[in-house]
């Protein structure tokens, strides 16, 4: 196991992000001692007013820098105790329309950092990943576990894939101490508008339809955020270097049930739902066995998905200002505000 010393320097890639900034808030409040560097490139998907409460805090530091950037990867990996890895392209429907940038940020950039943490003498690395690696499960079969053979079906899934197996090849050969965590579907504060369940919430708040994909009943297994940085928490503090952990939420929804629930909580009717051509190669269900995180490292979720959903459906109430700056654009401008003055 790591030795985890009692004060930690943690190198987030991609904490401007959805998951990587409610990462930043789980860490900065739970452990005192604890610094962050952020590293993150701002893509559309970044957005510093997620962070704006630990600007001025010293624990704190953010750095707009591209994980393909090998000289400020190796500068800024050398002064941490571990990286913890989520920056990436990280929208299915993205990478339909154009996949360079998966390739180049999920796959490049993870290898970027993977051989800066080996240079710095095989700095503690930890991969987020996803379990769109695994592919699309039938009706009937079992979830996906840590066994489950890799069948990536999107360029998205794809070029994860190729991280996973890229962080793997890094401990095998360097012995690079790594661990991997293979995710389901998050949902939660800060959820960038483009996805599911913040499109739908968004939406139906500005009165406007949502696009139901084919049928609509493609299944995902929801989790709340929180929870799945907890997971990345006790993985980083007790996980088993070299190996792989699934985390899921035990919440398997169809899309359509998803899109009801929330018309019902925001007192709208099915008039409001559009249903729009299929996504290309659309999988059909994803699930996840956690057995291993759970009995090995005491995990599970402890949020059900109605009172997560009850929960973001209120901070988005509450939060207009965040995700119309995000809708409109204007929160690409924040950075400039704050940083270049
Ligand atoms: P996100 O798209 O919200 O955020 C990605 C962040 O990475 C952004 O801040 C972006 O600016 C940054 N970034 C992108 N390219 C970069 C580059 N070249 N250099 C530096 N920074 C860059 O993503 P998310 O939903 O928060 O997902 C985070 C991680 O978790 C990803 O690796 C994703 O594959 C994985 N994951 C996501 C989910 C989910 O449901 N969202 C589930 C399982 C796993
Ligand atoms: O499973 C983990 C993955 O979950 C992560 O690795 C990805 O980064 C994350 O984006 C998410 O991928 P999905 O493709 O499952 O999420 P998305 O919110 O894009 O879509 C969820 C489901 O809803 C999917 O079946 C497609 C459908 N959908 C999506 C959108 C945006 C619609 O029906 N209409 C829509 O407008």
């Amino acid at each position: 196991m790591f030795h985890v010393p009692c004060s930690m320097k943690l190198l987030i890639t991609g904490g401007a992000g959805f998951i990587g900034s409610n990462f930043i808030h789980h860490i900065l409040k739970t452990y005192p001692d604890y610094e962050i560097i952020n590293l993150d490139a701002l893509t559309y998907a970044g957005n510093l007013e997620n962070l704006k409460e630990f600007e001025s805090e010293a624990r704190y530091t953010f750095i707009k820098g591209d994980i393909c950037n090998k000289e400020l990867v190796a500068e800024l990996v050398s002064k941490v105790d571990i990286v913890v890895h989520f920056a990436a392209e990280s929208h299915v429907d993205r990478s339909i329309l154009d996949s360079e940038a998966f390739v180049r940020t999920n796959v490049i950039g993870t290898h970027t950092l993977l051989e800066a943490a080996r240079q710095a003498g095989n700095k503690r690395f930890h991969h987020v990943s996803t379990d769109e690696v695994f592919g699309s499960l039938g009706a009937d079969e079992p979830p996906f576990s840590e066994i489950t053979p890799y069948d990536p079906r999107s360029p998205y899934s794809a070029s994860k894939a190729g991280s996973d197996h890229l962080v793997r090849a890094y401990f095998h050969t360097h012995g690079l101490p790594v661990t991997i965590s293979n995710c389901s579907n998050n949902y939660g504060p800060y959820h960038f508008p483009e996805k599911l369940i913040p499109l739908i919430i968004t939406n139906l708040i500005e009165a406007k339809k949502i696009p139901i994909y084919g049928d609509g009943m493609q299944v995902r297994d929801w989790l709340y955020v929180q929870d799945h940085c907890r997971a990345i928490d006790i993985i980083i503090h007790k996980g088993k270097i070299g190996e792989t952990y699934c985390i899921g939420g035990n919440s398997e929804k169809p899309n359509l049930e998803i899109a009801k629930t929330i018309l019902d909580l925001l007192h709208k009717d099915e008039s409001m739902l559009e249903h729009v051509e299929d996504r290309k190669g659309h999988d059909k269900r994803y699930a996840i066995n956690f057995a291993k995180i759970k009995n090995e490292l005491g995990w599970e979720p402890q949020v059900t998905f109605e009172e997560g959903l009850l929960k973001t459906v209120t901070w988005f109430l509450e939060n207009e200002a965040w995700w119309k700056s995000v809708k409109s654009g204007e929160y690409e401008k924040y950075y400039l505000k704050q940083y270049q003055k």
